[in-house]
C-alpha cells in the first residue's frame, strides 16, 4: 500500500508540475480527488489491507497534500492573470479626457442677453449696477421717504453700515440719471434681493432689468411700444398680456402689465398664484420728484421706466414651474439649457 501511495504521490507531482491552466488542474483534481479518483480508489482498497489505521493515515495525508497543492496553484495562477493584465493595461495618460462635461449657461443668463439685444437695437444703452446700495438709492431717491408703506413690500437684508441688498434694479435710477442726464436710453440688469417668504413665484434673490426713456414728449404711448416690442421679439409670437393701473411711489401713472400664465395656459396653477396672470414688468411715466432728485429738468423733459422681471420672464420663455428651481444649483434641471 505504502509503495502505491508513495508512486501516486510522485506522479501527481509531475502531473502539476505541468498543469499551466485551470482546465489542467481541474482535471488534476477530478482525477485524484473526484468520486472515482485515484484516492477514492485507494480508500476502496483498505478492505485487503491488515494495517488499516496506517494506511488511512497515509491516504489521508496524501489527500491532504494534492488538495492544498491544487489550491495554491489555482491561487498562483489567478495572481499570475491578474499580472499580466497590469502589465498590458494602458498607461495613465494625464491628457486624456474622462468625458468630461461642458458647462451651459443658466436660463436666466440666456434670457438676460435675448432682451439685451433687443433694446440695444433700439439703442438702449447697457448698465451694470451694484448690489450692494444704501437707503436714498433704493428709496428716497425713488420718492419713497422713511416711514412710507411703500417700503413694507420691500423689505430686505441689512449690512452693519447701514447699507442694504438693492429690492429693486429702480435703485439705479438716480445714479444714471446723474451719470448721463437728458435725454437717456438705458437699461440695467441685476440681481435683487427681498426678505420673504419663498414660494412657487417668489424667491428671495431674483433678478429685474430696468429700463428708462428720459426725452422730450416721451409719452404712454412710447412705453407701451416698446413693451410690446420686446415681448414679441422674446416670444417670437403674440403672447396676451394686459395693463392695470398700479401704484408705484416712482411712476405716475403707473401700471401692471401682467403676461398670461404660459405654465398653465390661464387657467391658474401655482405659478400664477391660481390666477393666470403673471406680473411681468411694472412700469409707468418717470414721477417728476424722481426726474428732479436726479437732475433732470421736468419743464422739458419727460420719460418712462419699467422693471421687468426677469427670473419671471425666464419661466414663461423656458416653462419653468418653479421660479426656485433657478437658484437650486440643481445640475439636473439647469444642464438642460446649453449653451448659445
Ligand atoms: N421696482 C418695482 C418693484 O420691483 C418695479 C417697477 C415698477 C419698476 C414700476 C419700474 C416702474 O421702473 O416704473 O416692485
Amino acid at each position: 500500500m505504502k509503495e502505491r501511495i508513495d508512486g501516486l504521490r510522485a506522479a501527481f507531482n509531475e502531473a502539476l508540475a505541468k498543469a499551466t491552466d485551470a482546465a489542467a488542474l481541474e482535471a488534476l483534481r477530478v482525477e485524484f480527488l473526484g468520486k472515482k479518483g485515484h484516492i477514492a480508489e485507494l480508500m476502496k482498497g483498505l478492505r485487503d489491507v491488515e494495517d488499516k489505521k496506517t494506511a488511512g493515515q497515509l491516504i489521508n495525508t496524501l489527500k491532504n497534500e494534492v488538495e492544498l497543492a491544487i489550491a495554491n496553484a489555482e491561487t498562483a495562477l489567478k495572481e499570475a492573470e491578474i499580472a499580466a493584465q497590469v502589465r498590458s493595461a494602458k498607461k495613465y495618460n494625464p491628457t486624456l479626457t474622462f468625458g468630461r462635461e461642458t458647462g451651459s449657461y443658466h436660463p436666466i443668463t440666456l434670457a438676460t442677453r435675448e432682451v439685451v439685444e433687443i433694446f440695444e437695437t433700439m439703442g438702449f444703452t447697457v448698465e451694470n449696477y451694484d448690489e450692494i446700495v444704501d437707503d436714498y438709492k433704493c428709496f428716497e431717491a425713488l420718492n419713497i421717504p422713511k416711514h412710507h408703506p411703500a417700503r413694507d413690500m420691500q423689505d430686505t437684508y441689512y449690512l452693519e453700515n447701514g447699507q442694504l441688498l438693492k429690492t429693486h434694479t429702480s435703485a439705479a435710477q438716480n445714479a444714471i440719471m446723474k451719470k448721463y442726464g437728458a435725454p437717456l436710453r438705458a437699461i440695467f440688469p441685476g440681481r435683487c434681493f427681498r426678505n420673504e417668504s419663498t414660494d412657487a413665484c417668489h424667491e428671495n434673490t431674483f433678478f429685474q432689468m430696468e429700463g428708462m426713456m428720459i426725452d422730450e414728449n416721451i409719452s404712454i404711448s412710447n412705453l407701451i411700444y416698446f413693451m410690446k416690442t420686446m415681448l414679441s421679439e422674446v416670444f417670437k409670437r403674440d403672447v396676451k398680456v394686459r395693463l392695470r393701473p398700479g401704484f408705484f411711489p416712482f411712476v405716475e401713472p403707473g401700471f401692471e402689465l401682467d403676461i398670461n400664465c404660459e405654465i398653465c395656459g390661464g387657467d391658474g396653477c401655482p405659478s400664477c398664484k391660481n390666477s393666470g396672470w403673471l406680473e411681468l414688468c411694472p412700469c409707468g411715466m418717470i414721477h417728476p420728484n424722481v426726474l428732479e432728485e436726479g437732475g433732470i429738468d421736468t419743464e422739458k423733459y419727460t420719460g418712462f421706466a419699467f422693471g421687468l422681471g426677469l427670473t419671471r420672464l425666464a419661466m414663461m420663455r423656458y416653462g419653468v414651474k418653479d421660479i426656485r428651481d433657478f437658484n437650486s444649483g440643481s445640475l439636473k434641471s439647469l444642464s438642460q439649457f446649453k449653451s448659445r
